[in-house]
């Protein structure tokens, strides 16, 4: 899979991209991931890349032009046609299903506001996807690129070391992970529970989906009502 990200801020996702799952992933070849600085676009001496609000307001906007022009050169360089991402507190909400549907695609192309937010004429002239990694107002869309990208390429074949790995992860059979216990058998009174060293695999996967069953009911009962996002999962 190819990644590109635009920003202003690409130095920001040099330790990201050089650590853990996604660094390794990087390594493998199994994802390749490039910032855009859309600075680089900009026309004026001053590289500007924003301005102030028409009708007046608080902050600054993101300008059209350098966004389409970094956008479109970037794409010409993939094979093809990247789904297109726009990150932005008014997007539609990351979930585990939504990560699973990017991470069957070939490229993404993963644009970061800044500032007050973009002009309009972004949102309604890429027509990709407006993303949400939830309700609240982050400072810039890199913090969320980086949660969008982490959540897509650990479900790439390969990506996790043990491939069944991510299998168990919370949601991605619309419920909450079961509880998970290593050495020692015993920390400070709490012990492990004697199912988990019976050795009796069919109770112990019944006990931990009964677990995740009810931890999900009583933690997160939106994730099992009429309106659960289930769609496609397990
Ligand atoms: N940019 C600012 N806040 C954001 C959020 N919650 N999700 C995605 N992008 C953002």
């Amino acid at each position: 899979m190819r990644i590109d990200v635009l920003t202003l801020f690409p130095e920001v996702f040099e330790p990201f991209l050089a650590s853990s799952i996604v660094g390794r992933a990087i390594e493998a070849g199994i994802a390749s991931i490039q910032c855009v600085n859309f600075r680089e676009f900009a026309r004026d001496k001053h590289r500007s890349v924003d301005d102030r609000p028409f009708g007046g307001g608080p902050g600054m906007v993101l300008m059209c032009q350098p966004i389409f022009d970094a956008l479109e050169k970037t794409e010409q360089s993939h094979e093809s046609e990247p789904v297109r991402i726009i990150l932005t507190p008014q997007g539609e909400r990351l979930t585990q299903s939504l990560a699973t549907e990017f991470a069957r695609q070939a490229g993404l192309i993963v644009v970061c506001g800044h500032y007050e937010g973009f002009d309009e004429r972004i949102r309604i002239g890429l027509g990709g996807r407006e993303i949400s990694i939830g309700d609240y107002v982050l400072s810039g869309g890199e913090p969320a690129a980086m949660v969008l990208i982490d959540s897509v390429i650990r479900l790439l074949p390969g990506a996790l070391g043990n491939e069944s790995a991510a299998e168990d992860d919370s949601f991605t059979c619309g419920l909450l992970e079961y509880p998970q216990y290593t050495r020692p058998r015993e920390f400070r009174g709490m012990t492990v529970p004697d199912i988990l060293l019976s050795g009796n695999h069919a109770a112990i996967r019944a006990w931990r989906e009964g677990q995740a069953r009810s931890r999900t009911a009583s933690r997160r009962p939106d994730l099992t009502g009429p309106h659960a996002d289930t769609e496609g999962k397990c």
